[in-house]
């Protein structure tokens, strides 16, 4: 870890380390397989467990122990470091339990990216032979590798006292550190977490974590999508609190990455899709009168907005000129396509809560927020998190691009959902071309697949609206 501290203090701007796997599945930092150049011992480090490996010091001074890639995660996750790229070299040779070896066509196409930088390239290969994730022909690079953000919280510059927003999933990640914010801005910011001690705590995090703004409050709901009942009560407790509740922002920012096994909801749909899509469908459709309430007392068109947190899963997985496949949505998939699918759903629901409540002057914007060092990605296998973990911001970096979404005057002037989307960390880009039909019903034009999709929810939360 010293060797990476002076590089960063010296001012580099990446760094670049090789990886390896202990014998229990800890990631280890290591140039060599063997411990022999560094530590004198002939042992490999796949031999070793990690309460070993801890203890071992170079020989050479300032005798250092190998450090794990979270150490080193940890080290660049602290906000001084934000900036810094790093690249993993993942040694495929190192991972035969966890991974196929590369076949000779991935072999090609390591050849073929090979321009890229060129660590790079084998993460792409070994993500594309085996877990489905790779960027396929549609895919951006800018998701991956964003400019700076132009538009942070120094951008809202006026107070927001007097405003409401709801923050759902704000016990960690990108939720508890945008109701901050939020909560600094002297917003009343309303937060759900799925249990009460969750909500305590993030209550407790928040307000801990200093400079409330005057008259900003934080009020926590309970509410677990998993099960609708709660979606009910949350949005009801809410809709009680006030004579006419008004809203000015619902950031959807709860969301489940599931494993390959996912459960069911409490109401028996698969667990993705029935938290990502059919529980914030709910939500939001039972919050939408104090959005319009709000909608209504503003001067300022525009200014009311849900915003729907989708990911690059829109570009990756949604079928061609579809979003979501409704046919096949219950054939069997890995967990990493599921959570794909519903991510393109609640791209989907967003483009038909925008043209269904154009007219109550609520703005919706679908957004990839970035790829984000948070914990979405707990459900997953030790190879699923090396990748996703390879090229991760930081979260306030997430939240800029929700800030964005909200409060960014591009998006009341400039904005067309039928086009475009938001993407990191706070940018309206192009649609994947071929999924504009999908935006519009077949009366207007297009192929009528978001409004089927909405249907399709619809009919699942009938009995709780
Ligand atoms: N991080 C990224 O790179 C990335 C990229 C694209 C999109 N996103 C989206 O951004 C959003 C925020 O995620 P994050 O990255 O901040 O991850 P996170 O730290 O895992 O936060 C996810 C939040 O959603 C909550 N949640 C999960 N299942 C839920 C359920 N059944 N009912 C209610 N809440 C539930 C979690 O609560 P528990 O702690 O109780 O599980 C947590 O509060 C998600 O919608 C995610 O899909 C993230």
């Amino acid at each position: 870890m010293a060797a990476f501290r002076g590089a960063v203090e010296a001012g580099s701007h990446a760094l670049e380390t090789d990886l390896h796997l202990s014998k229990d599945g800890v990631v280890m930092l290591s140039h060599d397989a063997t411990l022999k150049r560094c530590f004198k011992d002939i042992r490999k480090v796949a031999d070793c467990d990690w309460e070993v490996l801890r203890t071992l010091r170079t020989v050479k001074k300032p005798s250092q122990s190998m450090p794990r890639l979270l150490d080193l995660l940890e080290y660049l996750g602290q906000p001084e470091q934000r900036d810094v790229w790093l690249l993993l070299d993942i040694k495929t040779s190192n991972l035969p339990t966890l991974l196929p070896t590369p076949t000779p066509q991935s072999a090609r196409s390591y050849a073929e990216v090979a321009t890229y930088p060129a660590r790079y390239a084998s993460l792409i290969t070994l993500s594309h032979s085996t877990i489905s994730m790779a960027p396929n022909k549609n895919f951006s690079w800018t998701h991956f590798f964003p400019p700076k953000p132009e538009f942070t919280d120094n951008d809202i510059s006026q107070s927001l006292s007097g405003k409401v927003y709801m923050v759902t999933g704000a016990n960690c990640g990108m939720g508890k550190e945008l109701a901050r914010v939020l909560y600094s801005k002297s917003a009343r910011v309303y937060i759900t977490c799925r249990t009460k001690e969750k909500c305590q705590k993030a209550l407790a995090d928040i307000r801990g974590a200093g400079s409330a703004g005057k008259g900003g409050e934080v009020i926590p709901l309970q509410m677990d999508l998993a099960d609708l009942q709660t979606v009910r009560t949350a949005a009801q407790a809410f809709l009680a609190s006030d004579r006419e509740p008004m809203l000015h922002g619902l950031f959807n920012n709860d969301g489940v990455m599931v494993g390959d096994n996912p459960g069911n909801t409490a109401q028996g749909y698969e667990e993705a899709i029935g938290v990502n899509c059919i529980g914030t469908f709910l939500f939001t459709q039972l919050l939408t009168p104090a959005l319009a309430a709000a909608a209504r007392s503003q001067s300022a068109a525009n200014t009311v907005r849900v915003v729907w947190l989708s990911g690059f899963g829109l570009e990756q997985f949604a079928p061609e000129g579809r979003g979501v496949d409704l046919d096949t949505l219950d054939e069997p998939k890995p967990g990493i396509a599921r959570y794909g699918i519903s991510k393109a759903g609640v791209w989907l629901l967003a483009v038909e809560y925008a043209r269904r409540h154009k007219a109550d002057g609520i703005v919706s914007v679908a957004i990839n927020p970035g790829n984000i060092r948070t914990e979405l990605a707990r459900n997953q296998g030790m190879a699923l998190k090396l990748i996703a973990g390879a090229i991760v911001y930081p979260v306030i970096r997430g939240v800029y691009t929700q800030l964005y979404a909200v409060f960014s005057n591009e998006i009341a002037t400039q904005f067309d959902y039928t086009k475009e989307w938001v993407i990191p960390f706070g940018r309206i880009a192009a649609l994947r071309a071929d999924l504009i039909p999908a935006t519009q019903p077949t009366e207007e034009g297009g192929n009528g697949n978001a409004k089927q999709f909405w249907e399709w929810n619809q009919d699942k939360v009938q009995e709780y609206m």
